[in-house]
């Protein structure tokens, strides 16, 4: 920065030729609230920052995850994913997300006891299930299942009081995998099986899904950790679509079940979490290697969407895509190779030098290998957004609770250019041609 260089932007306003100095904040930032002065005539509103989507609006300072896309780079809380996924485990990493810091050992106890004696559900929850068709897909179970234990846990809409709070995010994290359970299970007609609180997080998850016909299941260790470094990675991702539809539903001060709904609600979205189960139906549509190139000429036309492909922040390959290729590899030796590998590696390969893609930044994203380790691991494609969901919910959470605390926020609520007819006068039905 030159000598004397103040920290500040100057705007000149063309219309009247004059000139405003704003304040340039951290992360090259200017408040959208300082445009605010700049007007034609006194009586205006000030000017706005138009930006559809949020493309280029920070709506919040955050001490959760950093991401830098264009170099690849995701953080926890100042931990780099991969050290994460390869020396840690999710529960560590979700009191790592919600707290702030790595636990002591005597902490990290005390919060795996809370969570594996919060797994159960009120009967009146399992009962929930039974009222939807069998057919009924899981992440919609799950978002009214959420929802439901709003009523259940009323003292949960005080969400100023940071010891309430955490009995609430405690059992979320907790119940979580016994709801998804349940939902898979009426999906297939099983029985429930309750949760077993001598398993770790993912082995109790696993014995609940698919413990058939024996008194006791214990998943294959290689699987029961990679389900573990998915979930890990699945964590948190800083501003997306379902962290800010958190953060604005509480800043309602919405309790955090209802809050929670509608962030999975927004993850459900096939452009979100949905795109595992799309890059699921993806492959299967294209069914062989050999028909890739004709897959990828309908994306380069637009008629096709590369699912699992590309994303809002990433501009260069997806961290997590890397650490799911290696941990694919090791759940194909257990299961046996997934066929639909070989398609995946293929758009892969070739989307990686069609200019197309290349010009565009579109690299593979953490949906387009997770689905094929979902699918290895026994489960249908209604279950990839609800696992998405179990370990996202650490990071709603996180977000949810940093919002509450941030003496800046408020409730949500943004302006809009208004566009539509000016006033006009009613005309009744009668007249109307
Ligand atoms: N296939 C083909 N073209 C694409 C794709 C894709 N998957 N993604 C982006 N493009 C094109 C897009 O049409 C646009 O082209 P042009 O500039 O010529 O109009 C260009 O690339 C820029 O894309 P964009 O739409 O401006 O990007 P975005 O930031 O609005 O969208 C996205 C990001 C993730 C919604 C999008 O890349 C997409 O739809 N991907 C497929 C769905 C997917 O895999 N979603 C999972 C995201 S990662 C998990 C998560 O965070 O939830």
């Amino acid at each position: 920065m030159a000598e004397n260089a103040s920290n500040t932007l100057t705007i000149r306003d063309n219309r009247t030729g004059k000139e405003y100095e704003v304040d340039v904040l951290e992360g090259d930032t200017i408040r959208a609230m300082d445009l605010r002065q700049i007007k034609v005539r006194d009586e205006d509103f000030g000017m706005m920052s138009f930006d559809p989507a949020y493309t280029n609006t920070a709506s919040t300072s955050s001490t959760v995850t950093f991401i830098d896309g264009g170099k690849g780079i995701l953080r926890y809380r100042g931990y780099p994913i991969e050290q994460l996924a390869e020396r840690s485990n999710f529960l560590e990493v979700a009191y790592l997300i919600l707290k702030g810091e790595l636990p002591t050992g005597d902490e990290l106890d005390e919060f795996v006891h809370h969570v594996t004696y919060h797994t159960y559900v009120h009967e009146n929850v399992v009962h929930l299930f039974d009222s939807f068709r069998y057919d009924a897909h899981a992440m919609g179970m799950m978002i009214s299942a959420v929802s439901a234990l709003s009523t259940f846990y009323p003292e949960a809409k005080d969400v100023r009081d940071p010891s309430n709070r955490w009995i609430q995010m405690v059992r979320l994290v907790a119940k979580m995998p016994t709801l998804a359970a349940f939902a898979y299970r009426h999906h297939r007609g099983l029985p429930k099986v309750y949760p077993e609180n001598e398993l770790s997080y993912t082995a109790n998850f696993l014995n609940m899904l698919f413990r058939i016909g024996v008194k006791e299941y214990r998943p294959n260790p290689v699987l029961e950790r990679a389900l573990d470094v998915l979930f890990i990675l699945h964590a948190d991702h800083e501003q997306n679509c379902s962290a800010t539809t958190m953060r604005v539903i509480g800043s309602a001060e919405a309790d955090p079940y209802c809050s929670l709904a509608g962030a999975m609600g927004a993850l459900y979205g096939p452009l979100h979490g949905g795109a595992n189960e799309a890059v699921l139906r993806m492959l299967h549509r294209i069914g062989d290697v050999k028909n890739v190139p004709a897959f990828i000429e309908g994306v380069k036309n637009r008629e096709e969407r590369l699912m699992g492909f590309g994303h809002r922040v990433y501009k260069a390959y997806d961290p997590r895509a890397s650490i799911i290729k290696r941990t694919a590899d090791e759940v194909f030796e257990v299961t046996g190779r997934n066929p639909l590998l070989d398609i995946a590696l293929e758009l892969e390969k070739i989307a990686l030098n069609e200019d197309f893609f290349v010009s565009r930044n579109l690299y593979p994203n953490v949906d387009f290998y997770s689905g094929l380790i979902y699918q290895a691991l026994g489960f249908p494609v209604e279950m990839f957004p609800v696992l998405f969901a179990i370990p996202r919910t650490v990071g709603w959470l996180a977000q949810w609770e940093e919002m509450l605390e941030d003496k800046e926020q408020k409730i949500a609520r943004p302006r809009q250019v208004y566009v539509g007819e000016d006033a006009r006068d009613f005309v009744s039905v009668e007249d109307r041609g």
